[in-house]
C-alpha cells in the first residue's frame, strides 16, 4: 500500500518508543488523518527484534460491557484469536494467553486481569522485549463509559493501570488512539491523568507537504495548488482526486458531500439558527469555547464537522471542504 512519507511524525514516534516509557500516549487528530496508518509504519520501522505489540483494533470489537472487555483483553490457551487488520509478519505480535479456568475466574471477578495482564508483560521484559500496549479507537469505549453505570469504573481502572504500567513501573508502553478529542479529555479529567500522559497531534498533511506529494504523484503545479487550496492535505481525499483523473470534478464531488452533510445536519437539528450562528462565530476567527456554548461545539464535533484539539482547546472545521462549505452556505448564501 501506498504510504506517503511523514518523517516528522515518524521520528517523534520512533523517539518516543525508544526511550523508557513514562506517560500514556494519547495519539489524536481529526477522523481520517492517517493515524493508524502512521503508527503501523513506525512499529514496522523499528527493530523486530526489540519490541512486543499487544494491538487491540476496537473498531472491529464490540463493546458493551465488563465480559467484552476481559473478551477483548484475552484469549483462553489452545485458541485461535483472529488478529483481525494487524497480522504483519513485520512485527511481533503478543497476546494475553491464559488457562481458561483462568479466563473463567476473571469473568466471575474473582481473579483481577489487570494482574494477569501485568505477569505476562513481565515475562516479556524478562525476554528483553519491550512492550508496547496499542488501543486503536479508544471511543468504543464511550459506550459503557456514558452508559454502563457500574461498567464505567472499569475504564477508570483500565488507565489506572496503564498508568502504573507505564509512569510508575516502565514496564509497557501504551498508545491510546482516538478522534473523540472530547472523550480523550473527559477519561483525562476522571481518572486523574494528569501529569501520566502525553498528547500527540496527527493531523492532515500541511498545504505544502500535500502540493510536494501531488506534484510527485505527477500532477501540474497548477492542479496540486487548485487541491490544496479546496481539499487541504486529506490523504483519502488526495488518494480519491488521483484515482478519479478529473481533479476539478473530484474536488466539486468532494465539496458537495460536505455541503450535505451540513446542510442534512442544519436540518434535523432543534435550533439550526444557533448552529448557524456559531458557525458564523468560527468562520470569523472570534470563536471561543464557552460554557453556553460546549453542548452545540460537541454536537458538532460529534458529527465531523468541527474538530476540537484538546491540547490547545482551539476549535477549527474538520475539513477544508467542510468550511468552504459552511461558508457559502452561512455567510454568502444564495
Ligand atoms: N501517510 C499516508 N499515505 C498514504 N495514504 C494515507 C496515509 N495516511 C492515511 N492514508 C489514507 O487515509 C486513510 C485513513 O487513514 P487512517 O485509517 O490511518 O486514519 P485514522 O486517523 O486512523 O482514521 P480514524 O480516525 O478513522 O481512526 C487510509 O485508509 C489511507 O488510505
Ligand atoms: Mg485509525
Amino acid at each position: 500500500m501506498k504510504f506517503w512519507d511523514r518523517e516528522k511524525e515518524k521520528k517523534w514516534l520512533k523517539h518516543y518508543l525508544l526511550t523508557e516509557p513514562n506517560a500514556i500516549l494519547f495519539v489524536y487528530g481529526p477522523k481520517s488523518s492517517g493515524k493508524t496508518t502512521l503508527l503501523m509504519k513506525v512499529v514496522e520501522e523499528l527493530p523486530k527484534e526489540k519490541f512486543i505489540y499487544y494491538w487491540f483494533d476496537l473498531r472491529e470489537e464490540l463493546i458493551s460491557d465488563y465480559d467484552s472487555v476481559v473478551q477483548l483483553f484475552f484469549t483462553p490457551k489452545g485458541w485461535f484469536k483472529e488478529m483481525i487488520s494487524v497480522i504483519k509478519p513485520k512485527i511481533n505480535l503478543g497476546i494475553f494467553e491464559i488457562e481458561p479456568h483462568v479466563l473463567e475466574e476473571i469473568k466471575r471477578k474473582e481473579r483481577k486481569p489487570f494482574a494477569e495482564m501485568r505477569k505476562r508483560l513481565e515475562e516479556d521484559r524478562a525476554k528483553g522485549l519491550v512492550p508496547v500496549i496499542v488501543f486503536d479507537e479508544l471511543q468504543k469505549l464511550k459506550d459503557i463509559y456514558l452508559n454502563g453505570g457500574s461498567q464505567r469504573p472499569l475504564v477508570k481502572e483500565l488507565f489506572n493501570f496503564f498508568v502504573r504500567l507505564t509512569k510508575v513501573l516502565h514496564l509497557s508502553h501504551v498508545i491510546v488512539m482516538t478522534s473523540d478529542t472530547f472523550f480523550i479529555e473527559q477519561v483525562y479529567t476522571d481518572s486523574t491523568l494528569k501529569n501520566t500522559s502525553e498528547f500527540y497531534l496527527v493531523d492532515f498533511f500541511d498545504d505544502e507537504t500535500a502540493k510536494e506529494i501531488l506534484i510527485s504523484e505527477g500532477l501540474s503545479e497548477s492542479d496540486a495548488k487548485y487541491i490544496v487550496d479546496n481539499i487541504g492535505g486529506i490523504p483519502w481525499m488526495m488518494e480519491r482526486i488521483l484515482s478519479n483523473g478529473d481533479v476539478r470534478d473530484s474536488v466539486h464531488r468532494l465539496y458537495l458531500q460536505s455541503k450535505s452533510r451540513i446542510e442534512m445536519f442544519l436540518i434535523e437539528s432543534d435550533d439550526p439558527d444557533r448552529y448557524e450562528d456559531m458557525l458564523k462565530e468560527i468562520l470569523s476567527g472570534q470563536f471561543k469555547l464557552r460554557k453556553d456554548n460546549i453542548k452545540e461545539v460537541k454536537e458538532l464535533v460529534n458529527n465531523e464537522i468541527l474538530f476540537y484539539d484538546p491540547l490547545t482547546s482551539k476549535v477549527r472545521f474538520h475539513t477544508k471542504p467542510d468550511e468552504i462549505a459552511a461558508k457559502d452556505m452561512i455567510v454568502f448564501p444564495r
